[in-house]
């Protein structure tokens, strides 16, 4: 293993070069989007730099292909749902326009030297944790995402969940949205590296299970994961939330096979075997 940063561009360089690396899959940067719009430079540094510096790292050792994660946030306002590919694009803060500018200069990158082969791979809601109950997701401060706020007031360590709405144009009134387990993320991540590897040119793609889950749903799924009730409350909507999230996944079927196969039950009862077990996080 070997620790740094992805903006040191000599060692990701050398790094690449000393392990024969064919195919680099791109995780390393920020991703809250209330925070980006306090940190705008910190998003900008870390996501656009960092992006920039591995794409030379890249150039200069010879390994011309990349898996990005990029996210659904680059969709904006949804036009149509469920959403494929070919949706418009637009950004609403600096951690959306982050994503939008790092797939911009992907393509621009491959216009100039199509040796290069680029994956695009545009999450939905992540969520859940390794089935094996030693890896979960342990957010520093308190948690903006849904589901580890969920986890975290079935634990103990906070109150009450705050419903942002229960007034959207839903079956039940609060946001639905297409969770993805995160080893079925994982696994479009192998399935797209192989793709890479055995055929020529590059892809953008959801990964999203194609399925929308409300707020609600999502609480009541946790409550009989976890045996405990959550509290909560509704509260008024939260800024540049949308009603409906949810991926049209068929590209990703058709070209690497790929399908998201574990379930919502899924996700809250591996989230809350780490949680249980770690009630603390990663905190000692
Ligand atoms: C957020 C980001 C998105 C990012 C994704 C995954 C925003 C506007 N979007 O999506 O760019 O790709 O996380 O990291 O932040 N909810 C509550 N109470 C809470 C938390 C959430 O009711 O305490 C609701 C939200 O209103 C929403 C749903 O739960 O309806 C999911 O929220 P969240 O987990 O924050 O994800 P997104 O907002 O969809």
């Amino acid at each position: 293993m070997v620790r740094g940063d992805v903006r040191d561009t000599a060692l990701v360089k050398q790094t690449l070069v000393d392990h024969g690396i064919e195919a680099v899959v791109h995780f390393a940067a920020l991703k809250a989007v209330g925070e980006s719009v306090l940190k705008p430079l910190e998003y900008y540094e870390n996501n656009v730099s960092g992006m920039l510096s591995l794409l030379h790292a890249m150039r200069e050792s010879g390994c011309r292909r990349l898996v990005f994660s990029s996210s659904a946030t680059v969709y904006g306002e949804p036009q149509q749902l469920p959403i494929p590919e070919t949706h418009p694009r637009s950004h609403g803060n600096p951690y959306g326009h982050s994503k939008l500018m790092c797939e911009d200069m992907m393509a621009a990158v491959v216009r100039a030297d199509p040796a290069w082969q680029m994956a695009v791979l545009r999450y939905f809601n992540p969520a859940g944790a390794h089935p094996s109950g030693l890896m979960g997701e342990d957010p520093n401060g308190t948690p903006h995402n849904l589901l580890p706020y969920v986890s975290q007031v079935a634990v103990g360590r906070l109150a009450c969940l705050r419903i942002h709405g229960n007034d959207y144009p839903t079956p039940d009134g609060t946001g639905v949205r297409d969770y993805i387990h995160v080893m079925d993320l994982a696994a479009g991540h192998v399935a797209a590296v192989l793709r890479l590897l055995g055929a020529p040119g590059g892809f953008t793609l959801n990964l999203g299970s194609g399925r929308g889950h409300s707020v609600l749903e999502v609480v009541a799924a946790f409550e009989a994961a976890s045996g405990r009730q959550i509290a909560h409350s509704f509260e008024p909507r939260r800024a540049g939330d949308v009603a409906v999230l949810c991926a049209d996944p068929s590209q990703a079927q058709a070209l690497l096979g790929w399908e998201a196969r574990l379930s919502l039950a899924d996700m809250c009862a591996d989230a809350w075997r780490w949680q249980s077990a770690n009630p603390k996080g990663y905190a000692p």
